[in-house]
């Protein structure tokens, strides 16, 4: 069934990327954006050979039409290492593009996982129980010996009382976010496929969304021998509905933020249902994970662009 596709007056910036994730790019752009919105694309190919092409050149002119077009939505992207330097016979190590980006549109990240409820989550509790379990068995008489304790607080009592102590503690901090932190957090909540990220610039109007992950490289050298990969595509499709969804609101367009949104619970509707990929397939199943339990790369997005298409026509 052909749909009438949804007209969007302002462009986007779209910055590609790297291996496994510029695969799984296209087919959400191929199959889950295209076929219903029609759009005004500024492509950028932010693909380290690209990169290396224009001597980086075109990862500044990217940001520059973000701050021009105020929403740009990106692909993962390799930040060169020796070994990259090496296996792509670059002119220069080049700087990490969102580094260079984040420099230029001067914003603030923003990162929220996806919850789908038949997915088990590792926090919050877990690790609040591990570090209860371990100080009551080994280490609660000790620590009265020497007149200290251990307690959990939650972040924001923390915060408050390291305002208003004058020290005298040791703080084990969780859940913060961060870089780092939030790759540990979106792992708790999954799977690094299920951590959106959003620039916005303090102009409140500019914002770049992507995928909180990599490029996936160890899913994209099976693939490059042409074996069978299972990446999940959900934290890129994020990428679009966020950046789509700032798009129809800087536009006032109600049918494109509703697009997005059933884009979205497709997604969650998919996983929900019992099709997803490896990596959730396995904290379901754990050590009975089999492959009937799981889609591969293209059936996943195959299953949400069919969940999508029973939603626009409902
Ligand atoms: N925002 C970005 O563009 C960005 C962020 C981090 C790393 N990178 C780049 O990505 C490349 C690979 O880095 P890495 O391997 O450290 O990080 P990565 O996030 O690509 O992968 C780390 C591991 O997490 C798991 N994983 C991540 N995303 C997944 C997904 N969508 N589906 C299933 N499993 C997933 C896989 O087990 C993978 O081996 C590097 O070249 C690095 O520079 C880019």
């Amino acid at each position: 069934m052909a749909f009438e596709k949804i007209k969007v007056t302002n462009p986007i910036v779209e910055m590609d990327g790297d291996e496994m994730t510029r695969i799984i790019w296209k087919s959400i752009k191929d199959k889950l954006i295209l076929p219903f919105v029609e759009l005004d694309i500024k492509y950028f190919d932010l693909g380290l050979p690209h990169r290396d092409a224009t001597d980086d050149k075109v990862t500044v002119e990217s940001a520059e039409a973000t701050l021009k077009y105020n929403v740009a939505i990106k692909c993962a992207t390799i930040t060169p290492d020796e070994d990259r330097v090496k296996e792509y016979s670059l002119k220069s190590m080049w700087r990490s593009p969102n580094g260079t980006i984040r420099n230029i549109l001067n914003g603030t990240v923003f990162r929220e996982p996806i919850i789908c409820k038949n997915v088990p989550r590792l926090i919050p509790g877990r690790f609040k129980d591990i570090f209860q379990e371990v100080y009551e068995a080994s280490w609660k008489t000790k620590y009265e010996a020497a007149g200290i304790w251990y307690e959990h607080r939650l972040i924001d009592d923390m915060v408050a009382y390291a305002l208003k102590s004058e020290g005298g503690y040791v703080w084990a901090c969780k859940n913060y976010d961060g870089d780092v932190q939030s790759d540990m957090l979106a792992q708790g909540f999954g799977s690094l496929g299920l951590m959106t990220s959003v620039l916005v610039c303090p102009d409140g109007k500019t914002i770049e969304a992507e995928a909180a992950h990599g490029t996936v490289t160890r899913h994209y050298r099976v693939h490059q021998k042409g074996g069978e990969t299972s990446t999940n595509s959900i934290a890129s499709i994020f990428a679009w509905t966020r950046g789509l969804a700032h798009r129809a609101k800087l536009d006032d367009n109600a049918q494109l933020l509703d697009f997005t949104q059933k884009l979205e619970a497709a997604c969650i509707g998919a996983v929900e249902s019992g099709k997803m990929t490896k990596d959730l397939a396995l904290i379901i199943h754990g050590s009975k994970l089999s492959r009937d339990t799981y889609l591969n790369t293209e059936e996943f997005i195959d299953a949400v662009a069919a969940e999508l298409k029973a939603k626009l026509s409902a």
